[in-house]
């Protein structure tokens, strides 16, 4: 974005910086890490205008092979509620324990489609005592639309859940 256009016409609420209050509100007011997954989806998807699908997938390592199940999320239904670590984006973040950045998602063989609308996404782990837990899962209507600077403030919600079930009961 443009900086004379991001001082003068851009909210406060509508930018990271302004949001990002709001994210560590949640995290101090939140009782439970599902209470914060539903509150932050809501929060990323009304406020960050390119977030246009943002959901939690939580690892169920019960399931034989372990699966990543649909959680909280914001946006249009997705038809893969349940993905396995070796498919799509998802699969790739949860396998590595690395956060996924993909800008042309017709060109990365990975995806796996939600929407056709869909033409950017990242998606950064959430750990839990070290271990991935589950992710932070966002795919925007725009190309190439996480920087860096999105990149750093996703994985920083990513970490607050992450915080969160850590300080659950276990
Ligand atoms: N695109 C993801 C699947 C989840 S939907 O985007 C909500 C992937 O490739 O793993």
């Amino acid at each position: 974005m443009h900086p004379w256009f991001k001082m003068s016409l851009m909210p406060n609420s509508l930018t990271i910086d302004g949001v990002r209050s709001e994210v560590d509100r949640l995290a101090r007011s939140s009782k439970s890490a599902h209470e914060l997954m539903t509150q932050l989806v809501a929060l990323l998807h009304d406020r960050m205008l390119k977030y246009n699908w943002v959901g939690f997938y939580m690892l169920d390592e019960g399931s034989k092979p372990p699966v990543l199940v649909l959680g909280p999320f914001q946006g249009a239904m997705t038809p893969h509620t349940r993905i396995p670590l070796h498919q799509g984006i998802c699969g790739a973040a949860a396998s590595t324990g690395k956060t996924v950045v993909v800008d042309d998602v017709a060109k990365d063989p990975r995806y796996l489609a939600c929407s056709l609308e869909t033409k950017s996404e990242i998606v950064a782990p959430v750990f839990n005592r070290g271990k991935v837990a589950g992710e932070l899962d966002i795919d925007s209507h725009f190309a190439a639309a996480f920087s860096a600077e999105d990149q750093e403030f996703v994985e920083y919600c990513a970490a607050l859940v992450g915080k969160k079930l850590e300080s659950s009961p276990a």
